[in-house]
């Protein structure tokens, strides 16, 4: 396998839109004309199918972690980098799918399955931090972005500088896909888990 072969197997992994495919598949309707229209594990919720948005996170997670195996297992020559690079693959393709136009989602269960393949810690410090967040204000968007941009700083401090790097790019693009939600954040109508408030 070549780098190119790896990149390309991680974006089209990272491509595949389980949230859309799980909520069609059991008529929970099409996500993308529900909520906020992402095609994440939080919109699936939305659904009111909590077994779906459980399973998107688990299979949306999985794209992460899957790709950092396949740099390991076929190219374990380019270490950290190849591990970050495969992994960065995977959270493009969620965000940009070939499938749906490049229309994805934002992110945030893929990097929690690439942090939990790349180094553990870091993917503890996320899960604490996106806990702390929502278990506080009951808002995912604002634990997925503070939690995105808290695993660089996690990841230097840990000794990992070339993930540190990788995923400070990744944490700018989880921003930027997070730009309707930040609008909605400022306007103070970004709906929280469990409320009667809906995405637009
Ligand atoms: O993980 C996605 C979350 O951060 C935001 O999703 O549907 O509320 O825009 P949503």
């Amino acid at each position: 396998m070549t780098i190119y072969l790896l990149i390309a197997a991680s974006y089209l992994l990272g491509s595949i839109p389980f949230g859309v495919l799980l909520t069609r598949a059991f008529g929970a309707g099409d996500l993308r004309q529900i909520g906020s229209g992402s095609i994440g594990a939080t919109n699936v919720l939305r659904t009111g199918r909590k077994g779906l948005a459980a399973a998107t996170v688990l299979l949306d997670g999985a794209k992460g972690a899957v790709a950092v195996l396949l740099a390991r297992h076929f190219l374990p020559e380019l270490g950290a980098e190849g591990a970050m690079i495969a992994g960065a693959a995977a959270v493009i393709g969620h965000c940009y799918p070939v499938w749906l136009k490049f229309r994805g989602g934002k992110g945030v269960a893929t990097l929690l399955g690439l942090y939990i393949a790349l180094a553990w810690p870091i993917a503890l410090v996320f899960a604490a931090v996106w806990l702390a967040v929502v278990g506080v204000s009951r808002i995912s968007s604002l634990g997925g972005m503070i939690g995105a941009v808290s695993a660089p700083a996690a990841a230097l401090f840990f000794g990992y500088p070339v993930y540190a790097v990788g995923l400070a790019g990744l944490a700018l693009i989880v921003l930027w896909r997070h730009r309707a939600n930040i609008a909605r954040l400022r306007a103070g109508t970004e709906p929280r888990i469990g409320g009667t408030k809906d995405a637009a």
